[in-house]
């Protein structure tokens, strides 16, 4: 067992503690600023760091995009959960260099049957793509896998953002698609590691980015949904290395 791959596992097991964690405190009435303060002081509790904070000017710890935000979504008190709402909190943790990267779609109370749809066949979408990895498969493999799931369930997949190889960096190239065409893409060997993060809307799948720079919304402002895991490529298959116990 190499000393990276037991440092990827402890760090990814650290990043989905952390959504954990976030998960069993969301609430209608908490605010996006309430979830930057709980990931910071886990992370740092557990002496690790947000690799998010400062990254390219990135102002938080975290990202949390709600409703009709892709990704990138920027932590404010004034960003108050209701119920119907849906909320993507996106962890990315550093523990001794070596970095994991995890999000996942919450429902705040009860939401409409249609966008329970849309978190739901994200999450599956992902999921999908992830049963693509093994030793020997494509890129494109992944991609193909979730498009076609979220065609046949009426969604379309983002294709401005995709998944990337992760390590000693927080995003290392190539870049992962979330569309795609089998058997096409780089060849995928065991030991490589990078995330598959999925953006599906309800309406069209173009984005813009707001004034701030970094909050990435829809276009038609219909929702948008995400889930994001890391994965580790080995022969038969893949491991997740985020996976929440
Ligand atoms: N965790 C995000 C991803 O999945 C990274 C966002 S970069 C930030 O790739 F600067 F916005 F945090
Ligand atoms: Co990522
Ligand atoms: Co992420």
């Amino acid at each position: 067992m190499s000393l990276n791959l037991l440092a990827m596992r402890r760090v990814g097991r650290l990043a989905a503690a952390t959504l954990l964690h976030v998960g069993e405190r969301l609430r209608a009435g908490v605010s996006t600023g309430d979830i930057d303060r709980w990931v910071r002081t886990y992370t740092a509790a557990r002496g690790a760091k947000c690799s998010q904070l400062g990254y390219q000017g990135f102002p938080a710890g975290v990202c949390t995009s709600r409703n009709e935000v892709v990704c990138h979504g920027i932590p404010r008190d004034d960003e108050v959960l209701c119920d119907g709402d849906i909320i993507n909190v996106d962890v990315t943790s550093e523990l001794n260099g070596w970095h994991g990267d995890t999000s996942m779609t919450f429902c705040i109370g009860t939401v409409s049957a249609e966008v329970k749809h849309l978190v739901e066949t994200t999450e599956r979408s992902m999921e999908a793509g992830i049963a693509a990895v093994r030793n020997g498969a494509h890129l494109g493999d992944i991609g193909a896998a979730i498009s076609e799931l979220a065609v046949r369930e009426g969604c379309s997949v983002v294709t401005d953002f995709g998944g990337h190889f992760i390590g000693r960096q927080m995003h290392l190239p190539p870049h992962v698609s979330h569309v795609g065409t089998r058997g096409t893409g780089l060849v995928l060997r065991e030991g490589m590691t990078f995330t598959i993060e999925p953006m599906l809307t309800l309406g069209s799948p173009q984005t813009r980015t707001l004034e701030d720079e970094w909050t990435v919304v829809t276009r038609d402002g219909r929702w948008s949904a995400q889930f994001e895991h890391t994965v580790l490529v080995t022969r038969r298959g893949s491991e997740v290395l985020t996976r929440r116990s």
